[in-house]
Parts: C-alpha cells; structure tokens; sequence
C-alpha cells in the first residue's frame, strides 16, 4: 500500500468531463471522483453548470468531452439505468397517483424482482425513513417533507452505487429543510451511501458534506474538507461565497515586524507570516472574526491591528447583529456581534475594530 490513494475506493470518477450549450461552456472540463462512503457537496451559485454535471453523471445528458467511471467501469454510453445511480431531483418527480408504498417498489419492479422480495426492500427502507404506516397514502394527501422522504426512499430502495442530488430540499420552507438536512446526514452515515449533493446554500453544504467542491462558471474554484474550503478558501470568490465574509484589496508589504497590506492611507493591516513578498492581495476577513469594543486595548495603530471607526449601519437579525463600520476613507466592514453583547453599539457610535491577523486570509485572486 502506498498512502491514502490506494487504500481508498473510487465509486465515481469524472474526467475533463465538459458540456457546452451552443457556445455557453456550462461545464468545462471538471475533473474530480467521489469515494466510497463519502458525502461531497458541490456548492455553486445559480447558473454554474451544477445540475448539468449532476444529469451527466446520472446519464440524461451526454458529455461533448471526457469521461464517466461508476465503480471503476466507462459509463458514457450506458442510458441511465444501466448505471445504478439513484438521481432526486428538486421537483422529487414522484408519481401522483401512485400510493407511497407504489412510488417506492417502482424502481424495483421496473428491475423485475421477486414480489415478496419487493416487500420486503420497500418495507424496511420505509421503515428507515420513518414513513411506515402511510403506505397506502397518495402523494397528495404528503406534506413536503413526507414527499421529500418519499423520494429518498424511493432512490435508496436499490441501493444505488452513488445517489444524485439536485438541490433536493429547494422546495422547502426552512424549517423544515433544516430538519432535512440534518436527516439526510444521519440516513447516508446508517446505509453507508456514497453521495453527491448540489446545492447553492453554503449553509446546507456545511451542515451535510464531509468534502466541498465550489464551483463557478462551470468550473473547480476549490475542493476539500468543509472546513478547510471554510477557513482556508483559495479565491475571494469561494471567501465571499462560504458566508459574510469582508475582501479587502490592498498592497503587501513588509519592515521588520513582518508583512502588511496597506488598505488605505490610514488603514494598514498586519497580515500573518506568508511567502508571498509583494504586490496587491485581496484580504479576507470573516464578518465574525471583525471584533467591535468600545475602547482600544491598548493603543489603535498597525503595531495592534486595531482601528478606529463609526457604525453606519445595523441589522438585527436575531440572534446576530450585523453592524456596518466605516474606517476611513469609505472603507466599511460587516461585523456580527451576539444581539446580547453588552456593547449595546447604535447607529453613530464611535468603535474600535480589532483584526487578528490569525483570523485572516491573504489572496492573489
Ligand atoms: N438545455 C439547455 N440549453 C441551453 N442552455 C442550458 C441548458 N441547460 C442549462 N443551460 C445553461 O447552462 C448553464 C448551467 O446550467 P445548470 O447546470 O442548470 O446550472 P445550475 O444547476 O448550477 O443552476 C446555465 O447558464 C444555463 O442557462
Ligand atoms: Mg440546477
């Protein structure tokens, strides 16, 4: 055995896979596999090409270039089901004038197995996704989220290599698709599933993924662990994407205490220890990681990180406010503070803003 790469099981792999749509290059040239057990996360605005890459996976979509491998074996002719991969889509595509206990043996009727053995497969994987007792229901007697587990069921029922799925819980309102995610963790951690998920809600990709893959214009912005696409994103495009986050552009320099990019005349901001010995940088700081007082401790100047400022503006959003501060200059930043924090800041207070350079990261793009 030679390292990780060995030991690990590829249940998808997709190769300079590319999609293009007259002359709209929807998905161009992705390259990336996903194994066995894992939960990977493809997050991506509207429009990025995530649903085109899904349905090329599953086979409702022929590639223009590269190649398809489910359990190691070119599937780019193959009609989706000869590929046993389990798609759900947003509108679930459910049938409605079937029951439940219907909806979810189709699959394996249209596999022509044994009808006690079909019995057996819908009862117990209804029993897994907590519907027993509702067989006999027709889809439009569900609630969304029945609907919704409905569709799980009914993709998980053959057991699937991989399960497709596009923005599955689009549809429903937050709580309950809150409630969903959470679930849906739990149920590929007790099948042992292998699954791809797309979605363009940063929150669903971290609540669900054990890996992230961001992607923009049809391309890999960045894949990895969630937190490390989280606290160590690559482009301003996957800082801004992965939550209220602050981009700050600036020139890098460096004396003798070690690098700062200057953001303005008076805002000079010491930076961690990097390679990189010059030239304008993005900085990406966290709207979380923007700490407010009331007084600096000790002294505000670039030897601290700490500046002056005034709020200009409030959002209250709970549990959170998200304050905005000006600097100088016309440079604001988005801070969030516990609504219970005993600042008490209001609209024309005067802050001090501290900025730990651990809490930052230094881009090129
Ligand atoms: N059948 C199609 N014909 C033409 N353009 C399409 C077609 N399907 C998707 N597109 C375009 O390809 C791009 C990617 O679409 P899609 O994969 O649906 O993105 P996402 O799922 O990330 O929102 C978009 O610009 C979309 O308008
Ligand atoms: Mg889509």
């Amino acid at each position: 055995m030679d390292g990780r790469g060995s030991l690990k099981n590829k249940v998808v792999e997709v190769k300079n896979l590319t999609k293009k749509f007259r002359d709209l290059v929807a998905v161009d040239h992705v390259s990336f596999q996903v194994d066995k057990g894992e939960f990977l996360v493809i997050l991506g605005p509207s429009g990025s090409g995530k649903s085109t890459l899904l349905m090329m996976i599953a086979g409702f979509i022929h590639p223009d270039e590269g190649e398809i491998y489910i359990e190691g074996e070119l599937v780019n002719d193959k009609p989706p089901y000869e590929r046993n991969v389990g798609m759900v889509f947003q509108s679930l595509a459910l049938f409605p004038h079937m029951t439940v206990y219907e909806n979810v043996a189709f699959p394996l009727k249209m596999r022509r197995l044994d009808p006690s053995v079909i019995d057996g497969k819908v009862k117990e994987i209804l029993e897994i996704v907590r519907l027993s007792g509702l067989e006999d229901r027709k889809i439009h007697e569900l609630s969304g989220g029945q609907r919704q587990r409905v569709a799980l069921a009914r993709t998980l029922v053959f057991k699937p290599s991989i399960l497709l799925l596009d923005e599955p819980f689009g549809a429903l309102d937050r709580k309950l698709r809150e409630e969903m995610q959470v679930e849906m963790r739990k149920l590929h951690d007790e099948l042992n599933a292998t699954s791809l998920l797309v979605t363009h809600d940063q929150r669903e990709a971290l609540v669900l993924a054990d890996e992230i893959m961001v992607i923009k214009d049809g391309r890999i912005e960045q894949k990895g662990l969630k937190r490390e696409v989280y606290f160590k994103p690559r482009t301003t495009f996957v800082a801004s994407f992965m939550g209220l986050t602050n981009v700050l552009n600036g020139y890098l320099w460096g004396d003798e205490k070690g690098p700062y990019v200057e953001i303005s005349d008076k805002v000079k901001v010491r930076v961690p220890p990097m390679r990189k010995g010059g030239g304008m940088v993005h900085l990406a700081i966290k709207a979380q990681d923007v700490i407010l007082s009331r007084v600096g401790e000790p002294t505000p100047g670039v030897e601290n990180n700490i500046f002056e400022g005034t709020i200009v503006g409030e959002v209250f959003e709970g549990p959170d406010i998200i304050y905005e501060v000006a600097l100088t200059d016309g440079l604001t930043l988005k801070a969030v503070t516990a609504s219970i924090s005993p600042l008490n800041l209001k609209v024309g207070d005067k802050v001090y803003v501290t900025l730990d350079p651990s809490r930052m990261t230094v881009l090129e793009e």
